[in-house]
C-alpha cells in the first residue's frame, strides 16, 4: 500500500517542487489545490482570467505558507493558451501541474450549441491541458521527478444528454491519463486523472442556483481536493461515486486499473517483443 505523499510535506516537495502550476485557481477546487499545495511549502503560478483575484489570493498564500506566488491572466479556452502558459513560466523550476479549469456551463443539447462553444471546451480540456503536459513534463522526465494531476468527471465514464462534447473531453482526459501514468511512472514523474464528483464550487452555483443544494451527495471541493493529492502518488485515477444511479465507482475504478495491467502486459509484447 503507497503512503500518500501530502502527509509528508517535506517529501511531497522533494517529488512536487520548488513550483507548482495551478490553471484555473481563482475560485472552488483551484483555489483549494493552491492552499493545499502552498501549504506544504511549493512555490504556486496562479493562472485564470480575473487578475484581482487571483493577486490577492497570491498575497494570501504569500503571508500564510511563507511561499513565493506568480499571477498568470490567460483564457484557457482560447486556442494556443496551454503553449502560452508554458513560456510564462519557462524560467521556473515546475515540478507540479495541476489542470483545473474545464466546465461545461452550456447546459445545452449539442445541435444546440454553436460549434465555438464547443471548440473552446475542447481547447480547455483537451488541446491546452495535452499542450501544457507534453511541454512541462519533458523537464520533469530529465529529473526524474514530478507530477501532472488533471481534473476529470464522473461524466468520462460515459456520454450524457446535454454534456456531450464535456464528457468526451473528460474521456480523453481519463485515457491519456492512464496512458501517461504507464509511460512516465517508472520515469518518476506521477499521473492522476481525479475523476470528480459533483462539488460544491462557485461555477456549479452560478450554473444550477438552488438546486446546487437540493442534489444529494454534492460535495465539498477541499474534501476533493485534499483526496484527489492523496492519490497523486498512487495513481493513476482516483474516482469519486459519480451520482449516476447504477454506477459502482469502486468497482470501475478497480475494473479500470487492472485493465490497465492487462494492457501492460499485452503493450509489451506488442512493441517490445515480450
Ligand atoms: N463543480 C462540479 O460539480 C464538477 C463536477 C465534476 C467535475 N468538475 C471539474 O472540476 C474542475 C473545476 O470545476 P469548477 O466547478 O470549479 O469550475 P471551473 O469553471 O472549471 O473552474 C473554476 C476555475 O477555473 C477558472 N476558469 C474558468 N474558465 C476559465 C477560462 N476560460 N480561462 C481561465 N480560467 C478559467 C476560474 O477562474 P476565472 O473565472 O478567474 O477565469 C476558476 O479559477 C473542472 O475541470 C470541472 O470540469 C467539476
Amino acid at each position: 500500500m503507497t503512503t500518500p505523499l501530502i502527509d509528508n510535506p517535506a517529501a511531497f516537495c522533494a517529488q512536487y517542487g520548488p513550483w507548482a502550476v495551478i490553471a484555473g485557481a481563482s475560485d472552488g477546487t483551484g483555489e483549494q489545490f493552491a492552499h493545499q499545495i502552498a501549504a506544504t511549502g511549493i512555490n504556486c503560478v496562479l493562472v485564470s482570467r480575473r487578475h484581482g483575484v487571483l493577486t490577492t489570493l497570491g498575497e494570501t498564500l504569500e503571508k500564510t505558507y511563507g511561499v513565493k506566488t506568480r499571477v498568470v491572466v490567460l483564457d484557457l479556452s482560447l486556442a494556443n493558451a496551454g503553449i502560452q502558459l508554458c513560456k510564462a513560466v519557462a524560467d521556473l523550476e515546475v515540478g507540479l501541474f495541476v489542470s483545473n479549469a474545464g466546465a461545461d456551463t452550456a447546459g445545452k443539447l449539442f445541435a444546440e450549441g454553436d460549434l465555438n462553444t464547443w471548440h473552446n471546451l475542447i481547447n480547455m480540456n483537451v488541446h491546452n491541458p495535452m499542450d501544457a503536459c507534453h511541454i512541462l513534463m519533458q523537464p520533469m522526465i530529465e529529473r526524474g521527478r514530478g507530477g501532472l494531476l488533471l481534473m476529470g468527471s464522473g461524466q468520462a465514464i460515459g456520454g450524457q444528454p446535454r454534456t456531450g462534447v464535456y464528457s468526451a473531453c473528460k474521456g480523453f482526459s481519463l485515457n491519456l491519463c492512464e496512458a501517461m501514468w504507464t509511460e512516465l511512472k517508472p520515469l518518476g514523474v506521477d499521473v492522476l486523472s481525479a475523476v470528480a464528483p459533483l462539488m460544491h464550487t462557485p461555477t456549479l452555483h452560478r450554473t444550477l442556483g438552488d438546486l446546487a443544494h437540493a442534489i444529494p451527495g454534492v460535495l465539498d471541493a477541499d474534501y476533493v481536493v485534499r483526496t484527489s493529492l492523496e492519490n497523486l502518488n498512487i495513481g493513476p485515477i482516483y474516482i469519486f461515486p459519480t451520482g449516476i444511479p447504477g454506477d459502482d465507482h469502486e468497482a470501475i475504478m478497480a475494473a479500470r486499473k487492472q485493465r490497465i495491467d492487462n494492457v501492460l502486459a499485452l503493450a509489451k509484447a506488442m512493441f517490445e517483443g515480450g
